[in-house]
């Protein structure tokens, strides 16, 4: 079941909400700050674990990996960091990786329900109807043999959510 909202993605009650990271894991604006600044310290404080571990030179774009949600409704955060917007190079199959590999993540923390906001939409400057198109297709295709039963997109303006909601 795949379903487009208005809202934040801070506030769904979903098992896993998706962030859109950077590659530092160490916070920034938008969706990143948002989530950062509801869900407190312990998320950071994890991030950072990640950095001292196994992410040492950072996440690679289109990569995800699991911390707490902290104080958010949500049991856990995935962090993926999505492509910049490139006209001369077509950095697409970068912005499928991000869904994918979080679902995977999801799907292996035994998540049912997971949210995503419009990766690389906003800093990453990523048109928005084709992101919609690319994110919605590789949901689909994930879905077909997922344990997941519900993927939503959480959809912060209007031009966001009717490019989604379209897609669907
Ligand atoms: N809930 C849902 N969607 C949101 C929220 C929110 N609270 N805040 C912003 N958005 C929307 C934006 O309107 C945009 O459509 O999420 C989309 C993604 O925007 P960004 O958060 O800017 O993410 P992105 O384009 O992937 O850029 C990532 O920005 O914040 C930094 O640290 C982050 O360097 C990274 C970069």
């Amino acid at each position: 079941m795949i379903e487009t909202v208005r809202g934040d993605i801070t506030e769904q009650r979903v098992d896993a909400v998706v962030n859109a990271a950077n590659s530092s894991l160490l916070g920034g604006g938008g969706v990143d700050g948002a989530i950062h600044r509801k869900g407190g310290e312990e998320i950071l404080a994890e991030c950072r674990a990640l950095r001292a571990s196994k992410y040492g030179g950072g996440l690679p774009t289109g990569q995800a990996v699991a911390t707490t949600a902290g104080r958010l409704p949500a049991r856990w955060v995935i962090h993926t960091v999505g492509p910049v917007w490139s006209s001369s190079e077509d950095r697409s199959s970068l912005l499928a990786d991000c869904h994918r590999n979080s679902l995977r993540v999801a799907a292996e923390l035994g998540a049912s329900t997971v949210a995503f906001p419009a990766i690389s939409t906003g800093v990453y400057r990523w048109p928005v109807e084709s992101a919609a198109e690319i994110a919605v297709a590789t949901v689909k295709e994930e879905l077909r043999d997922s344990s997941l039963t519900l993927v939503r997109f959480v959809l912060f303006d209007d031009d966001a959510y009717g490019a989604f909601s379209a897609q669907l």
